[in-house]
């Protein structure tokens, strides 16, 4: 089927309690990327990066997918029929949204409601939590029609699975559930379709109660550490607790205020009271 879109209605955004609620919206294309969406949604998480009304970002997608992947005719072979300069220009739009949404600076829920192939696996991964509906359905398809998982998804499924889960799942083709996905890794958890977004936002109004700041820096810190030595690690996160100091040097010293002086909360069981450090 062939809907006549604009660039712009290729990605829904909505914003409800400081939550945006970010769609791929191709559904009739079960929301594959095409060279149009990948600009878009550059544009809307451009938008939603230092909007004061909004705290956490959660991507989905529209109808019966969340993403079918790289979009097979637009995105391959429409671009390579115009040569290099056309596939590069395509991977630059398409990577370049991944990293934006990798290195976001709010935190960022992919929600799965459906269909989730190949280059899905790029934003899946972008996005710092994951859940997804038990009915939902993953898988790395390139071997099924010829080609290795590229645009980054061989590297997702060795960051996110175990060595044998990686290689099976690239090697055979063949496509798992939601549940099975959680049990993988891919996903922090999965549940029934009907209940997958009072969940996810749940966990959003939770992140919404944590100091911003400390939490674009752990989320970086958590991306960053895997790949270092312990010593180098150490030494980053020491650096990067005093950089985060710089843009809010009163927010752990309230923390501390209102467990150890104020007796209002316990860390280990709970959030301190942003509003409360905001009045002061
Ligand atoms: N690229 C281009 N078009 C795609 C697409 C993709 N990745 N995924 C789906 N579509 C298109 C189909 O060609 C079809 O278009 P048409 O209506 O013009 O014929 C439409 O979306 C609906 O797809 P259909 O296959 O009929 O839907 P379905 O619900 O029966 O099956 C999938 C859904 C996701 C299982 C199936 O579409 C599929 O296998 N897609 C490719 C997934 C893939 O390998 N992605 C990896 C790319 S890197």
């Amino acid at each position: 089927m062939n809907i006549e879109r604009t660039e712009e209605q290729t990605v829904l955004c909505t914003v409800e309690g400081r939550i945006a609620w970010v769609k791929f919206n191709r559904p009739e294309k079960r929301n594959a990327m095409s060279p149009q969406l990948n600009r878009q949604m550059m544009r809307v998480l451009d938008e939603l990066e230092f909007r004061e009304d909004v705290g956490v970002v959660v991507l989905s997608g529209e109808g019966s997918a969340w993403t079918a992947g790289m979009d097979l005719k637009e995105y391959f072979r429409e671009t390579e029929a115009t040569g290099l300069k056309g596939t590069r220009k395509a991977q630059r739009e398409s990577y370049g949204w991944w990293c934006r949404l990798r290195w976001f600076q709010k935190p960022t829920i992919a929600m799965v409601n459906g269909w989730c192939f190949g280059g899905g696996y790029g934003p899946l991964f972008a996005c710092d939590l994951a859940f997804a509906a038990d009915e939902a359905t993953f898988g790395l398809s390139e071997i099924n029609w010829g080609i290795l998982p590229g645009g980054g998804a061989s590297k997702v499924a060795v960051e996110l699975l175990s060595f044998r889960n990686a290689m099976y799942h690239a090697m055979m083709g063949e496509s798992i559930d939601g549940r099975t996905a959680a049990q993988w890794g891919l996903v922090n958890e999965s549940l029934p379709l009907e209940s997958l977004q009072e969940r996810v936002t749940q966990v959003a109004r939770v992140l919404l109660q944590k100091n911003p700041i400390a939490l674009k820096a752990t989320k970086d810190a958590i991306r960053r550490v895997q790949e270092m030595t312990y010593d180098n690690a150490e030494d980053y996160l020491v650096r990067v607790q005093e950089a985060a100091n710089s843009f809010d040097n009163e927010g752990r010293k309230e923390g501390m205020r209102q467990f150890l002086d104020d007796k209002t909360y316990k860390p280990g069981l709970g959030t301190y009271d942003l509003s409360k450090q905001e009045a002061r």
